[in-house]
């Protein structure tokens, strides 16, 4: 097999086969943390953040010392892309010193931008359009604690809230890849943009899911596996929160609604949550969340996601799974 450059920019970047290949590698990272260190001596990871982030540092960090690397993690502060060194010169110095470019940053073109000028792999650590990696993390909570990644396809999963932000457009796109029925909930205003729900549609017609949009929460969640909720205010657009704060109450996750889903739904929540906004303490903090095993999950999905596209670009069978 001859190498191959790949990028994870928006989770239909990956297709149904490779998605599986890259949750059962998240799945052996679960059980044993340290069975692949496909870096194997100092090579860096830069991990570019132009937004705060705690999981999404934290795993990409130890995420990639486990691996054997070494993360270069830069702030928007502390760089010079921060005061507007273009992205295609960053992407030439960076491709020179690393094996991997992760970042955290505004629109989805910039990603774009990086990934055209980079010879590396480039990993959308959220945009605001995506946020891929967390879907990998999401998913394979479900895969751990539903049945393993086999379980995935055909199950049925809700988002409620903001369903404009970066996790609706990620839950659609990355569930209908998995073959998921995919329910989104949101106020008018708050619904995603037609091209992406178009491209969920086409990618779940070949896998065997399916897609909902809905402005009607309990149709969303009835008789799901798992409920998805996120904040009503995502990064950079603090100034609306006076403004958002009414549209979503009725897509509030609370006990009535999680009492429509199946009676073993699970809950989860990228995290960070406002609790008594976007979910009530009863639900997060209550039997059905999964939020922490969620979180621990960035982890092995994002070694896992490292691994395969070195794995790729280097033609290395043994990466892949
Ligand atoms: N879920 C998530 O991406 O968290 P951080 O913003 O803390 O990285
Ligand atoms: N939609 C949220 C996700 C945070 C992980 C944001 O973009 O702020």
């Amino acid at each position: 097999m001859t190498g191959q450059l790949r990028h994870m920019l928006r989770d239909d970047d990956i297709s149904h086969d490779e998605q599986r290949e890259v949750l059962e590698l998240g799945m052996r990272f679960r059980k044993d943390r340290f069975y692949h260190r496909p870096f194997d001596g100092p090579q860096a990871v830069a991990v570019l953040f132009d937004k705060p982030s705690t999981r999404t540092r934290s795993s990409f960090s130890v995420g990639v010392a486990e691996l054997g690397g070494y993360p270069l993690v830069i702030d928007k502060a502390g760089s010079q892309l921060g005061r507007g060194e273009p992205v295609a010169d960053t992407a030439r110095v960076l491709t020179r010193m690393t094996s991997a470019i992760v970042w955290r940053t505004f629109g989805q073109e910039r990603v774009e931008e990086m990934a055209k000028y980079a010879t590396v792999p480039v990993v959308n650590a959220l945009t605001d359009q995506f946020h891929p990696c967390q879907v990998l993390a999401d998913f394979l909570t479900l895969a751990q604690l539903r049945g393993g990644v086999d379980a995935l396809e055909g199950m049925s999963i809700a988002y409620l809230g903001d369903a404009a932000n970066n996790m609706a457009n990620s839950y659609l796109l990355g569930g209908a890849t998995a073959g998921m029925h995919v329910r989104i909930s949101g106020p008018n205003g708050y619904l995603p943009d037609a091209r992406i729900v178009a491209d969920a549609e086409r990618i779940a017609a070949t896998t065997g899911g399916s897609v909902l949009v809905t402005t009607d929460p309990a149709e969303a969640v009835s008789g799901v596996d798992c409920v998805f909720t996120d904040t009503w205010v995502s990064m950079g657009e603090e100034s609306e929160y006076a403004i958002r704060s009414k549209p979503f109450r009725a897509y509030q996750v609370n006990d009535e609604l999680m009492a429509l889903a199946k009676p073993n739904a699970l809950f989860q929540h990228c995290l960070p949550a406002y609790r008594g906004k976007e979910v009530t303490t009863s639900v997060i903090d209550g039997p059905q969340t999964a939020v922490w095993d969620e979180a621990e999950n960035r982890l092995h999905a994002q070694k896992a996601l490292l691994t395969w596209l070195i794995g790729k670009q280097r033609g290395d069978e043994s990466l892949l799974s």
